[in-house]
């Protein structure tokens, strides 16, 4: 069915929707697939396809560019990220929130027919186990953003129940791309630091050397969207969100990955606000459920995705 929709990616120009927009392209046609984001967009994404401004808090410019376009399938992927949120709590649950709802209600008022909303592995808290946390368990995030995202997945959850709404979503761990800079997460060290060690310059990092997190490269992420949405109805159980796992590593067993291409590369650790988010994040996710239901499975391992950024970005 999707081969034949249209699709509608909501914040089109961050680090996840960008490399969405150019897979979604090549996989549907370039015509098919119509970005959106409030910011001005690259000269690339304007070229490479339909670009619509809009402001994802606002009901009427959704709707009329979902009407103008006769939109099926929705990617919401604006949202105000992890550490960007701390600093300002309010705006974050405004934009993370009513983003949804209403492109939920958009679903209910029978606009579009499918919605892949992004939810985050920052719905886990401290009192959740640290290692292997499964799908179900104790959720007592301690962050803006966390606290957003585990709403939105009882949202998304209750619009299935209640409305019979086909919305699809993943906890993202943090995601390492070549072709875009991250948004204000607590992950984006681990992007930062392939830059710097590229341009040959040593690197600070704002975590401690031991802080364990769940990563995945972003070629997985976006085949996991892919498969996920192109995946029969009946085949997905969980309406709320699938935990999705691929890497979970420390900087500084990044930075001893980084040291077989660049022998010289320095980094030191200068821990700030944002260990303390990492702090109460797990540092391993049990993916089995997204394995068993939709036959998920990440290809990147820690090697062969720091020789793909390093051979990209060289
Ligand atoms: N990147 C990660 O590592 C990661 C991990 C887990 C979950 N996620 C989730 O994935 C989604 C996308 O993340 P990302 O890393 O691409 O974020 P990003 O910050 O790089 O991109 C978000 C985009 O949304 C746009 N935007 C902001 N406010 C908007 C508005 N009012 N209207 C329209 N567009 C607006 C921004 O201009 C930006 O281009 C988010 O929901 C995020 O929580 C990301």
């Amino acid at each position: 069915m999707l081969q034949h929709s249209k699709h509608f990616i909501i914040g089109a120009s961050g680090q996840i929707g960008s490399v969405l927009t150019s897979s979604l392209r090549q996989r549907y046609g370039a015509s098919a697939v119509i970005a959106s984001d409030i910011k001005k967009p690259s000269s690339e994404l304007l070229s490479s396809g339909p670009f619509e401004h809009i402001d994802a808090t606002n009901y009427d410019e959704l709707l009329a560019a979902i009407k103008k376009h006769n939109i099926e399938v929705v990617y919401l992927m604006a949202a105000m990220l992890s550490a960007t949120a701390e600093q300002h709590p309010e705006k974050a649950w405004h934009l993370n929130m009513s983003s949804l709802f209403h492109v939920l209600n958009l679903a209910k008022a029978g606009h579009i027919k499918q919605i892949f909303w992004p939810s985050s592995i920052a719905v886990f808290g401290p009192s959740s186990p640290k290692v292997n946390v499964p799908q179900h368990t104790i959720m007592e995030p301690t962050t803006v953003y966390g606290i957003s995202k585990l709403a939105g997945e009882r949202w998304c959850d209750y619009y299935h129940k209640n409305y019979g709404i086909d919305v699809r979503s993943l906890r993202f761990p943090g995601l390492i791309s070549w072709q875009s800079a991250p948004g204000g997460g607590t992950t984006d060290y681990a992007v930062d630091i392939f830059h710097k060690a590229v341009a040959k310059q040593p690197f600070e990092c704002f975590l401690s050397e031991d802080s364990a997190l769940p990563m995945m490269y972003m070629d997985d992420a976006i085949r996991g969207v892919v498969a996920l949405m192109e995946a029969d109805a009946e085949q997905i159980k969980i309406r709320s969100s699938y935990n999705l796992a691929a890497l979970s590593f420390t900087p500084k067993i990044l930075y001893h990955a980084l040291l077989r291409h660049f022998p010289n590369f320095k980094m030191t650790c200068v821990p700030d606000f944002r260990q303390a988010i990492a702090d109460s994040w797990p540092e391993s996710i049990d993916d089995r459920c997204a394995k068993n239901d939709w036959g998920w499975q990440h290809q990147f391992d820690l090697e062969s995705m720091v020789d793909e950024m390093c051979l990209r970005l060289k």
